[in-house]
């Protein structure tokens, strides 16, 4: 079943059926690659033998695409493609599948996290490496919204290896870019979104399958928020709540809203005085701020918040 919906992108590394991740042999190594999205269920000699200028095109960056990944695993090369990757991901639906499903991606992009630990304490993070490791972090979110990959990249416990970042508090720029950057990987694993259970401007009836698929969706967000609690996200969002910059106080709340609305999370934050005060401090910290910073935005999720919590009879 999968396989019809789902393109084969680890075909890149096959070629005459040998095995070669490594190969680079300029782009007639890609050719018969199926494209990642557009028409995935074709099969590569079909698709060779259509004249289809939109397919040949889309066939065209796609090889582009599975070239970028495969300079991924060669440190030489590494750095151009975090960044071109990066600046395409929004393109391809599929990414996530192909970085996840391809031989020794995720250890490289594991390894450009762990490299700049040394330069978090004492701070020695400059313009240029944050910039780098965010790239990095930028295709783990994308790994992080893919609904096929998203289960997997929290199994794998890969977001802890993000905490390092948001527990800086150097407030330099590259410092609070890497802590946006990195709330952003988690605001994605908790962006769960939803199929309606009723649209009123879709035709189409409800089906099982949608009922199926919203009862894994809410399985998978169930577990998301588990991750979160036991690893102790909390008190790393609610520092960033009060000292981080507009952007990143946006994303943290953001977060802890997510975790609010979830029954589970909710019951974990009203478990105990401390928890509660905890909260209810920053939120109220962040009332008094907004006197004089005005951002509304930032407004409405402190509200959404308080008003949550409000649902706990205590
Ligand atoms: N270990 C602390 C606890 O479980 C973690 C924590 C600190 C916390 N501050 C918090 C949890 C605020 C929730 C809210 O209480």
């Amino acid at each position: 079943m999968a396989g019809l919906i789902s393109p084969k992108p680890v075909s890149y590394l096959q070629h005459n059926g040998q095995y070669n991740p490594y190969a680079r042999g300029g782009l007639s190594n890609y050719s018969v690659t199926p494209p990642l999205s557009s028409a995935s269920h074709q099969q590569p000699g079909q698709f060779m033998n259509n004249p289809n200028t939109n397919a040949n095109l889309a066939a065209q960056e796609d090889s582009k695409i599975y070239g970028l990944v495969i300079d991924l695993l060669d440190p030489n090369t590494r750095e151009g493609a975090l960044l071109e990757l990066s600046k395409k991901r929004e393109q391809y639906d599929d990414l996530a599948l192909v970085l996840w499903r391809s031989f020794g991606i995720m250890p490289a992009l594991l390894q450009e996290i762990v490299s700049v630990y040394p330069l978090l304490s004492p701070p020695k993070l400059t313009a240029h490496v944050s910039n780098r490791v965010c790239n990095a972090l930028a295709l783990l979110q994308c790994v992080a919204s893919h609904s096929e990959t998203r289960q997997l990249f929290l199994n794998a416990h890969i977001p802890l290896f993000l905490y390092p970042f948001l527990n800086t508090t150097s407030k330099t720029r590259p410092f609070e870019y890497l802590r946006l950057t990195s709330l952003g990987v988690i605001g994605a694993l908790v962006k769960v979104r939803r199929i309606p259970t009723f649209c009123p401007c879709s035709v189409r009836p409800m089906v099982d399958t949608d009922a199926d698929t919203a009862r894994s969706q809410q399985n998978d967000n169930n577990l998301v928020i588990h991750f979160l609690l036991s690893t102790e996200i909390i008190p790393l969002c609610l520092r960033i709540m009060e000292t981080g910059s507009e952007l990143s106080k946006t994303v943290a709340i953001f977060i802890v809203q997510k975790i609010l609305l979830d029954e589970t999370g909710l019951t974990y934050i009203c478990h105990t005085y401390e928890r509660f005060y905890a909260v209810g401090t920053v939120l109220s910290n962040m009332v008094n701020q907004l006197v004089e910073t005005q951002a509304v935005r930032l407004l409405k999720h402190v509200v959404r918040c308080y008003l949550r919590l409000s649902d706990n009879l205590r």
